[in-house]
């Protein structure tokens, strides 16, 4: 399955190095030629004649080594990587690659390619909620870097929680998706995320708690399957996915005339944004004042449905919808789904602990144009992103 691919396994010191040679077996099982990197720390926990003996491949360990730069040199291994896979990544690695440090074999390798990395972290539990941590860990995935979440568990430390390293066979997988996934090479993918603002008066306005999470995940979801991608996005505090073309709007008739301007160049429309469907009909120049009064009324009036819209000038273009439903879930979905003409509609009960808007999770159901509904799990919106692409590609024409 990963016959002809290079991977680096790069392994850092924590306690879970040791799985990592069950990693390399699956990988070198898979028919990958692997080339394992250890940092100093991580030959306290492991030594380098395991990896070495699993992978019929020298490991390497230092910068500066004469002999290992004639046999190989760090630039050329990380040249010709297909992926680099750290696994344990401790809060060290992660730290120094989000600050540009390269003071040792590993850290340079990452530096220095330009294939894929997967991080895998492991660490205390304490450590991974550390906004510091955490603030690198972000930084990295906005910069294009993926990750495999830790899982939950009793730890090495005593503690319990998030840290665990996950087990090998699912760290294989993500590392197998990766490696597998250029299916939106050439393809122009639009993405909306995001609520929408419709100002009362300069102060004020109206909007949703759309948080931008599941229309940005989708956005580097693409991005890393290949696609030009561009991202039209109402106010939201996330950082600008890098390597994604970002258009701030700010009011439902902007992100109209974005998206407008643009679909024409799309082969794949995923409308994620919380578009408010009402706009003040009187938007004041002033700052309203209380003036005494009890009770005030706002009068609305309709914004443009822009996936509708959409709908209608359809082409061959693949259109995904989302619906966020309170209540009668299915049936408002495919509703939607019909009225607006869409290929899918990915539905998700708002009201659902683990779903919906601000969350890092959600729960949906993909209701396609076949009439079939695939009911998912709970699971993050980078996991959700992931499926939503697969399902979506397999609708794209020559597919
Ligand atoms: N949408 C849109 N333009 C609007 C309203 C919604 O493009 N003015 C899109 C959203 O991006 C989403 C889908 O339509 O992909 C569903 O949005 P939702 O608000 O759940 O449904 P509505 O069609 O607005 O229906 P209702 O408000 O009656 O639930």
């Amino acid at each position: 399955m990963l016959q002809g691919k290079c991977i680096i396994l790069g392994v850092t010191g924590g306690i879970a190095a040791y799985k990592a040679a069950e990693l390399l077996r699956l990988l070198v099982k898979a028919g990958a030629e692997v080339h394992v990197v250890m940092t100093r720390s991580a030959q306290e926990f492991i030594t380098p004649l395991t990896f070495q003996t699993l992978s019929g491949n020298p490991v390497h360990t230092e910068l500066f080594n004469l002999i290992q730069e004639q046999e190989i040199g760090h630039i050329s291994l990380a040249d010709r990587a297909d992926l680099v896979l750290v696994a344990p990544a401790t809060a060290n690695l992660i730290g120094k690659v989000a600050n540009g440090i390269c003071d040792d074999l590993l850290t340079t390798t990452i530096m220095a390619t330009r294939a894929k990395v997967l991080f895998a972290p492991a660490m205390n539990s304490n450590m991974w909620e550390n906004p510091i941590y955490q603030k690198n860990h972000a930084e990295l995935k906005s910069f294009g870097y993926h990750f495999i979440e830790p899982a939950y568990g009793d730890l090495a430390c005593g503690w319990q929680g998030q840290g665990k390293l996950p087990e090998p066979q699912k760290i294989f997988n993500s590392a197998q998706t990766l490696l597998a996934s250029n299916t939106l090479e050439g393809k122009t993918v639009l993405v909306t995320a995001g609520p929408t603002r419709e100002e009362i008066d300069p102060v004020r306005f109206l909007s949703n708690y759309s948080s931008g999470k599941m229309g940005y995940a989708v956005a580097c979801a693409a991005r890393n399957r290949g696609a030009r991608v561009v991202l039209i996005s109402g106010p939201v505090s996330l950082p600008e996915p890098e390597g994604v073309e970002t258009i701030q709007v700010v009011s439902a008739q902007q992100m109209y005339q974005a998206v407008m301007d643009r679909a024409g160049q799309a082969d794949l429309i995923v409308k994620a944004a919380a578009v408010a469907d009402f706009r003040p009909v009187i938007r004041d120049a002033q700052k309203v004042k209380k003036g005494g009064v009890e009770t005030a009324t706002v009068e609305l009036q309709r914004n443009p449905d822009i996936l509708a819209e959409l709908g209608k000038q359809k082409g061959s273009r693949i259109l995904v919808g989302f619906a966020a439903e309170t209540e009668q879930l299915l049936t408002h979905a495919r509703e939607k789904l019909e009225d607006k003409n869409l290929d899918m509609i990915v539905a998700n009960d708002v009201t659902q602990e683990g779903a919906g808007f601000d969350s890092d999770t959600n729960i949906v159901r993909f209701l396609t144009a076949d009439g079939k509904v695939e009911e998912l799990p709970k699971m993050t919106k980078a996991e959700v992103a992931e499926l939503l692409l697969d399902r979506a590609t397999a609708l794209l024409p020559g597919h």
